[in-house]
């Protein structure tokens, strides 16, 4: 896959190491409950498909929910977009832990965990692999943070910019931006 032009943020070793140690905070609140996974497509597929492997608590159930708020640029319009729903049956009652590539807005995390709070789950927290805490537009807690990251727009490890990159093994910004 082309990628000219871009530098890279986070290796693929710090990535995997950073994908571990998420694990093993998320084992610890989870080793006696297990959980029910929502993954936040699209951006946050690959973070999901790797941090499944490395958990040790059980994950009763995957789901996915998908979320849109980006146009094809890179401004969130803060009109998020919940489409793909989720059946009451399979999270009400579960502890569920909603799995997302990056926070950025804050937006999609608010209206993600409103959707599935009206799902009535046991518990609810939040994992995010990035975090870009300088673009915050509203309040939200993040229950779990993978890797807190400069004002940059970044791709790779299934982050797109106009649906490319997603397959880039490592996560990389624009330098010149
Ligand atoms: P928020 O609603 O503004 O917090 O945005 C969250 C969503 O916007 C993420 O789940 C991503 O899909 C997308 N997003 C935000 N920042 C970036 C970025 O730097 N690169 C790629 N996608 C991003
Ligand atoms: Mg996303």
């Amino acid at each position: 896959m082309r990628r000219d032009g871009l530098a890279v943020l986070i290796p693929e070793d710090e990535l995997r190491a950073g994908v571990a140690t998420l694990a093993r905070e998320i084992d610890r609140d989870y080793a006696t409950t297990g959980m029910v996974i929502v993954c936040v497509l699209k951006g946050a597929a690959i973070f999901t498909a790797d941090l499944l492997r490395v958990l040790q608590a059980e994950v009763h159930r995957l789901e996915f929910v998908r979320a849109s708020s980006y146009g094809g640029g890179t401004q969130s319009s803060g009109d998020v977009r919940l489409t793909g729903t989720l059946d009451p049956s399979h999270l009400g009652g579960q502890h569920v832990l909603i799995v997302d590539d990056i926070a950025d807005t804050g937006y999609t995390c608010v209206a993600v965990k409103n959707y599935i709070s009206g799902l009535e789950p046991a518990s609810l927290r939040y994992c995010t692999l990035l975090d870009k805490p300088d673009r915050r537009a509203v309040e939200v807690q993040y229950d779990y943070v993978g890797f807190t990251i400069p004002n940059h727009f970044v791709v790779g490890y299934g982050m797109d910019f106009d649906e490319r990159y997603r397959g880039l093994p490592a996560i990389y910004y624009f330098p010149e931006e």
